[in-house]
């Protein structure tokens, strides 16, 4: 047996909390920009110190994470074996579309004030090697409530077993303990959900609104949100972890949710957004769909904390640099 500890993970598991702000920037060009990104994956933990410290009870966390050709460009190999661009689902109205996208924040605390200092800090010292390409602040609304009403996280996995459906093991060793994630920014169409029956909604959910319970299984839709994100191997279920978040600018009519899902693979995640976009089977997709638009999507590689702050000096070799590509703009 090795005396070696697992490596430790990032903030994938800490408990879900009022505020949120998601950051999504690629890197600009030039072998500048790539240093700084690299040097300031060191910082980071460092700062998440700096400012959670002065309100611990307040729970900031910070998740970094590193888009595909992101990796290439700024560390080279070693890459994690599943990483991959953001697979597109779905066509016209109803697709999943990928956005430029190399670098996800996700920063955490039940109080906006450390979020947006973090935030600030982080982005400070990144400078001019990144572009920010969106940026999103959530808040918790009510009972942990989507902002098309509905509770959201009910079925997460929790202690151990979220640990096991999100954390990197032996299938790839060399990235033990770092994670997959998945964002995308979704749109609401308010008026035309809210002109539905609340049975109706109830159905597209596959719960009841005001109590949370799942639909009965003789009457929940196999077309149902809830039906088509649950997935089986074997005879088990293979779950995700999520920590939504709405978002919205009620001046200007936009309500939205941004979804991020963490796991151990893409592979669960996106089988869930082929049988919502696509249907299960074809044809049979998630009615949510025709009431909420995805006008972002991403998939990053989270490493691990110990290897966040060793890639500070692992820069791609001199002909892996010559050959990668020129990441500004790409998508993640
Ligand atoms: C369940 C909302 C997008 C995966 C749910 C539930 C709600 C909800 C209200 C029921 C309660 C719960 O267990 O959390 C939304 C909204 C979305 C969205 C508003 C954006 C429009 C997604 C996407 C995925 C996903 C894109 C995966 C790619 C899941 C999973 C469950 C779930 C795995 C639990 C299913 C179960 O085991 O019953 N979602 N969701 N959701 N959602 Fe979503």
């Amino acid at each position: 047996m090795s005396d070696t500890p697992a490596p430790l993970s990032q903030a994938v598991h800490n408990p879900t909390t009022r505020h949120a702000i998601f950051i999504v920037a690629t890197l600009n060009a030039g072998a500048g920009a790539a240093e700084t990104v690299r040097g300031w994956c060191e910082d980071v933990a460092a700062l998440v110190r700096t400012v959670g410290t002065r309100s611990p009870q307040e729970n900031l966390s910070c998740v970094c994470a590193f888009g595909s050709r992101a990796w290439d460009t700024l560390f080279g190999s070693p890459r994690p074996a599943a990483l991959h661009p953001f697979r597109e689902f779905g066509s016209g109205e109803r697709t999943a579309a990928a956005t430029p996208g190399d670098l996800l924040l996700h920063i955490r605390a039940d109080s906006m004030d450390l979020c947006f200092e973090l935030a600030t800090l982080l982005r400070n010292r990144l400078g001019d090697a990144v572009t920010v390409v969106d940026e999103v602040q959530g808040f918790r609304y009510f009972d942990r409530r989507a902002i098309i009403g509905f509770v959201d996280g009910t079925e997460n996995p929790e202690g151990r077993e979220a640990v096991d459906f999100t954390v990197i093991g032996d299938e790839d060793a060399e990235f033990a303990g770092g994670s997959y994630v998945l964002v995308q920014k979704y749109l609401h169409d308010m008026t035309a959900w809210n002109s539905l029956t609340v049975e109706s909604q109830e159905g597209i959910i596959g719960r009841h609104k005001l109590s949370n319970v799942e639909l009965d299984d003789d009457i929940k839709p196999s077309s149902s949100h809830s039906a088509l994100t649950t997935l089986e191997e074997n005879g088990q279920e293979v779950k995700i972890l999520r920590d939504n978040m709405p978002f919205g600018r009620p001046g200007a009519g936009e309500f939205g949710t941004y979804f991020i899902g963490y796991a151990r693979s893409p592979a669960p995640i996106e089988q869930m957004l082929e049988n919502m976009f696509v249907g299960r089977p074809p044809g049979n997709y998630d009615r949510l769909l025709d009431y909420s638009r995805a006008i972002t999507g991403g998939l990053f590689f989270v490493p691990s904390a110990d290897l966040l702050e060793s890639l500070a000096s692992r820069a791609p070799s001199a002909g892996e640099a010559a050959v990668a590509p020129a990441s500004a703009g790409s998508a993640a």
